[in-house]
């Protein structure tokens, strides 16, 4: 099976997630996958938006192999972590990175059943891109907010980009589930204050519309 593209893939209801994001990742390059965006633009407008120090604590969750992390060390940013249910995906984002490659912390982990994410502390910016919305269940849903407000110390912010209500209906051969900002708003609470939002159709590498909702929110309480 290859993973070329959302339409690729193929998809199952008895699947091992681990297994098939492994797969997707070692079947590819970085470039040929479906969600590949070779400028991070609209995350990296948000991220200038929360005017961050520079050793502020960015955990970029189902972080793939993508290039914003790249970017963020180009922008000097000295405390990035990495996090992904995919060892395949981090390790062939350690190797891209090369010589910046041990600026970066890499987390293996499940955010709907944390095992090494859940003992962080104090993150300055949660970012999620193409993430959350395989999240079909409530329990799981749960357990993605749960670790999230966990985390994300006070004054800290948030940046979810999640396909939006009229997006596709699958990625990477997966079913997903939709959101617009109340939603996001909703889950978050009122302990987080949206700041920015606005619709992005992403064109995939395929050539095919993506419409995508991203939103910035600042926890104003604990
Ligand atoms: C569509 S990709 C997006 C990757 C990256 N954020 C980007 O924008 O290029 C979804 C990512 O979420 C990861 N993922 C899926 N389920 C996960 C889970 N339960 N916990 C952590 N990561 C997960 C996948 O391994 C994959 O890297």
């Amino acid at each position: 099976m290859t993973f070329k593209t959302e339409g690729d893939c193929q998809s199952s209801n008895k699947i091992n997630y681990t297994d098939h994001w492994d797969a997707a990742y070692s079947k590819t390059t970085t470039d040929s996958l479906g969600w590949y965006e070779e400028n991070s633009t609209p995350t990296l407008q948000l991220i200038e938006a929360c005017q961050l120090p520079k050793e502020a604590a960015i955990l970029n969750v189902g972080s793939g192999s993508s290039t914003l992390i790249d970017d963020l060390l180009d922008l000097k940013y000295s405390n990035v972590i990495a996090s992904d249910l995919s060892l395949q995906a981090l390790s062939q984002l350690k190797n891209r990175l090369k010589a910046t490659a041990e600026n970066v912390q890499y987390i293996v982990d499940d955010l709907t059943n944390s095992t090494a994410l859940k003992h962080l502390k104090n993150i300055d910016l949660w970012n999620d891109r193409a993430v959350l919305h395989f999240f079909l269940t409530e329990k799981e849903r749960t357990a993605y907010f749960d670790l999230l407000k966990h985390i994300v110390k006070k004054e800290g912010f948030v940046i979810i980009a999640t396909f939006a209500k009229e997006g596709a209906k699958k990625c990477c051969g997966l079913d997903v589930y939709r959101y617009n900002t109340a939603m996001l708003q909703e889950s978050l609470g009122t302990d987080f204050e949206l700041l920015e939002t606005f619709d992005y159709t992403f064109i995939n590498p395929n050539g095919d519309p993506r419409p995508y909702v991203y939103a910035l929110f600042k926890r104003v309480n604990i």
